[in-house]
């Protein structure tokens, strides 16, 4: 089976197999980065990593569209139902579910996960996701900690991961984040977004290589297939 990653610009990003497509924290409308627009994107289910502006505020107009079934906390699932998502499917850091395309478990992430609109989201979360006979972690916004050594325990085949600092892990973090999980291949995203958030990510890629883990900087609406 293949396994083909997109990348929609900042922490927004498509993985598809087997005419299933995951779309991960939807961040179109207002996206300095993004290529394309929400009302072109497709999805079967949407994952959100945590409440913030540049993670879900297309979530909800998406599911709409196209009936995909959103899944994050149950905080986060109740309050885009709220917003007239009809299909959510809520859960809590630790817990994993078996959706038709493969298993979903939601990750510790240290981050805030504030809504919009002031509400409360739930903790923030990240996922490992089964799809495409490859597993995937996708740590969301989150600061480096020790546990992600748990998560390489399971066998990482990829690790998508933030690396634009101030708001989560900087390089040298990643880095780190990298070491413990020791996954197959490595892609860094949630940077250069905007200046505070401005990083090479050329020197990531060659850092983490250095350390015999392949690295791919994913170019927007360029896809990779595994
Ligand atoms: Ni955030
Ligand atoms: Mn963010």
């Amino acid at each position: 089976m293949e396994l083909t990653y997109t990348f929609h610009g900042h922490a927004c990003f498509s993985l598809e197999a087997d005419g299933t497509t995951l779309l991960f924290d939807p961040f179109l409308t207002g996206n300095p980065a993004a290529q394309v627009a929400a009302a072109d994107l497709a999805a079967d289910f949407i994952l959100l990593s945590h409440g913030h502006f540049d993670h879900m505020p297309d979530a909800a107009a998406i599911a709409q569209r196209t009936g995909a079934t959103v899944i994050g906390t149950l905080e986060l699932a109740t309050w885009v139902n709220g917003q007239g998502a009809a299909n959510v499917h809520g859960m809590q850091p630790g817990g994993s579910f078996r959706f038709p395309f493969g298993r979903v478990k939601l990750t510790i992430a240290h981050h805030g996960s504030m809504l919009p609109d002031g509400s409360y989201g739930g903790v923030a979360v990240g996922f490992i996701v089964d799809i495409g006979g490859k597993r995937v972690y996708y740590t969301g916004d989150t600061a480096l900690f020790l546990d992600m050594q748990l998560y390489g325990e399971e066998g990482i085949d990829l690790l998508i991961l933030p690396i634009g600092d101030n708001f989560t892990m900087g390089p040298e973090d990643a880095l780190r984040c990298v070491r413990f999980v020791r996954p197959k291949a490595v892609i860094p995203l949630h940077y250069s977004t905007w200046p505070p958030i401005a990083q090479d990510a050329a020197a990531f890629a060659a850092a983490v290589e250095a350390t015999g883990v392949k690295c791919i900087v994913v170019g927007v609406e360029e896809p990779v297939t595994f």
